[in-house]
């Protein structure tokens, strides 16, 4: 694959679920920007540590330190990638279009925003890989215990009530503007995000393959 992907949507749209699928297919590199600060917290890292109170508030990690944490991890790689979370400001997307790598295509997944707290509200992470489950539309396959490495699954700490409002609010804020930077550019496509996981993966792939065959 030689196509450089941007997931962008709300929280719990589906940008980790989807990105996890897409891997597992294709020969791309998942760039989670929650993930990895998440990461970064449990090693006790200093960007962990400047980081910890915004991400737990659901607030955003400052512009600075989060594009330095991407633009060293784009340029470590030589895959192509698939940007999950990253940008979410305006002033991020100007920062990532500096960065030698080109975004080939961005992927809006649209959902209805009140289906959102229920999906955030009965998350599961695993610790260890990242990947989201669902109490009840997503369970793995054994309970509790992710499919991938067997982990035991987890509530992320910014998916309590409180926490999510004040993401959606910053979502509607600071993200919602790269929909039409990026629409300027002519290289985004919506996804309706409403539908069943594989469905959504199926409009993905058909959308992915209009600009690249091998998809
Ligand atoms: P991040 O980890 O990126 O969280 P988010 O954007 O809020 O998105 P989520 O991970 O909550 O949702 P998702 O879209 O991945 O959904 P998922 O697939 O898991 O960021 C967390 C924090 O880190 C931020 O608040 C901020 O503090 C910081 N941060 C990160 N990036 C930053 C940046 N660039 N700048 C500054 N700060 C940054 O699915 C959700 C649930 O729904 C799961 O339970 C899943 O099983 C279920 N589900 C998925 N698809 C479906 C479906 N089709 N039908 C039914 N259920 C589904
Ligand atoms: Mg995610």
């Amino acid at each position: 694959m030689n196509k450089n992907i941007i997931f962008l949507g709300p929280p719990g749209s589906g940008k980790g679920t989807q990105a996890q699928k897409l891997i597992s297919d294709f020969n791309l590199v998942h760039l989670s920007t929650g993930d990895i600060i998440r990461n970064a917290i449990k090693q006790k890292t200093k960007t962990g540590l400047q980081a910890k109170d915004f991400i737990n508030n659901g607030l955003l990690v400052p512009d600075e330190i989060i594009i330095n944490l991407v633009k060293e991890k784009i340029l470590a790689t030589k895959q192509c990638f698939i940007l999950d979370g990253f940008p979410r400001t305006i002033v991020q997307g100007k920062a990532l279009a500096e960065i030698a790598r080109p975004i080939d295509i961005v992927i809006y997944l649209e959902i209805d925003l009140d289906k959102l707290v229920n999906r955030l509200s009965g998350r599961l992470i695993c610790p260890k890989c990242g990947r989201s489950y669902h109490e009840i539309s997503m369970r793995p396959k054994v309970d509790n215990l992710c499919d991938n490495d067997q982990s035991s699954l987890i509530k992320r700490i910014d998916d309590q009530p409180d926490k999510i409002k004040v993401r959606m609010k910053t979502y509607l804020e600071q993200t919602l503007p790269l929909i039409n930077f990026y629409q300027n550019q002519k290289i985004l496509y919506v996804i309706d995000a409403n539908q069943e996981s594989q469905d959504v993966y199926n409009d993905i792939k058909k959308v992915l393959r209009k600009i690249d065959d091998n998809y």
